[in-house]
């Protein structure tokens, strides 16, 4: 088992660990028993996982003599809102939890975003321990204390920064994890590998076979790196003052190509595109060599992420999904771009011509 710790220095009680291996939930039971980080606990997870693996996780927990609840709500981002924020509150309510119970988000990030908005409002804020079960949520959303909610509006608009007490990353869980959601988590480490970590790319590149695959030793050195890159990234820009902005590389089209394939494309495949559009676009402005600009694309054909927008998107469609971004940035569309592989910047601004243009180039 891999530990990294994390050093908030906002409050010396935001620091706390994350641990990394295979089967790892009996060795959550034995730390919440030594830690004593609450009375009792309340399991919050969605219907999905809680049907592969609720039952086990409340069974291993409430073995180890711990006091244990469960509550799921259904799966999918449409969960993601206030409504379901307040259900998980009155439920928590009817439980008898109070200041002295602590929540264990089990599931994806949808789990995990909501799991730690409700930790952080209700009676002011209880703690919270992170049980990702999605490779996206294992490398990225269960670090780095980002909680939120939707609105009708716009993504994550409604949240806060909530460190949990703990992250316990069971690689296990990934056994049951679909294809397509598998690929998103792989989105996200060739995004570290581009803006942080050439080694780590050229090992995605090598290794491409093994990883689709789910190898599980070279799957834990992989979540293992991501966990480092992701919490270095956190602790020197915890609440999103400036660094941590180079974690949205690829996002800025990602979003738009999402939205404009009605979400046909998933999160991982739309930012695997972006991260190609981002690339070319570095390249065009003579910021990155083409040769590197290849080698980001290469990596991701052979991981198994798209590259291409699909030809029945319309240009247009894009360009209105990234002015849209633009309105709720209130300037010009901020787009992480590269000098070099692990050296990303961003950019003030990207002229409308050359967005066009590098759309029209992906989709032919
Ligand atoms: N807080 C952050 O810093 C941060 C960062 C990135 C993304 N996010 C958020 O994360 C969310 C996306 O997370 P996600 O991709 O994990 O989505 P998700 O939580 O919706 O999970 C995807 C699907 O996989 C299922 N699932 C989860 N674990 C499983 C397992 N082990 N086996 C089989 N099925 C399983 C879920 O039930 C769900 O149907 C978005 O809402 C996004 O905004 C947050």
């Amino acid at each position: 088992m891999k530990k990294i710790r994390v050093n908030l220095d906002r409050k010396s009680a935001n620091a706390h660990e994350i641990f990394i291996g295979r089967g790892i939930i009996d060795r959550m039971g034995l730390l919440m028993a030594k830690n004593n980080w609450a009375s009792r606990y309340v399991l919050v997870t969605d219907s999905r996982v809680a049907e592969l693996h609720g039952d086990r996780v409340l069974a291993t927990l409430r073995g180890m003599n711990l006091a244990v609840d469960m509550i799921q709500f259904p799966a999918g981002e449409a969960s993601k809102t206030v409504r379901t924020c307040l259900d998980l509150v009155e439920r928590l309510l009817a439980l008898g939890a109070d200041r002295k119970s602590a929540l264990i988000a089990l599931g994806g990030g949808v789990v995990g975003d909501l799991t730690g908005l409700a930790a952080s409002l209700f009676m002011r804020g209880i703690p919270y321990l992170q049980a990702p079960t999605t490779l996206l949520a294992q490398v990225d959303s269960a670090i780095g204390g980002k909680t939120g909610v939707n609105l009708p509006m716009a993504k994550n608009m409604l949240g806060t920064f909530y460190q949990p007490r703990g992250v316990f990353i069971d690689l296990a869980f990934l056994d049951t994890l679909p294809e397509r959601e598998f690929a998103n988590g792989l989105a996200e480490i060739v995004k570290y590998g581009v803006i942080e970590d050439p080694e780590l790319l050229k090992h995605l590149a090598d290794e491409a076979e093994a990883i689709r695959g789910r190898d599980g030793a070279i799957l834990e050195r992989l979540v293992a790196r991501s966990c480092r890159i992701k919490k270095g990234i956190v602790e020197l820009d915890e609440t999103e003052k400036g660094l941590r902005r180079i974690l949205n590389f690829g996002h800025t089209m990602g979003h738009a190509v999402e939205a404009a394939t009605d979400y046909g494309m998933a999160h991982g495949e739309a930012v695997a595109v972006g991260m190609v559009a981002a690339a070319r676009i570095s390249v065009a402005l003579d910021h990155l060599s083409t040769d590197e600009g290849e080698r980001i694309e290469a990596v991701l054909r052979a991981v198994g992420l798209p590259v291409r927008i699909p030809g029945n998107v319309s240009a247009e469609r894009l360009l209105d999904g990234l002015r849209m971004d633009k309105k709720k940035e209130g300037a010009d569309v901020h787009f992480v771009l590269l000098k070099k592989i692990g050296i990303p910047f961003v950019n003030g601004g990207v002229p409308e011509a050359l967005l066009r243009k590098t759309i029209e180039d992906l989709q032919s």
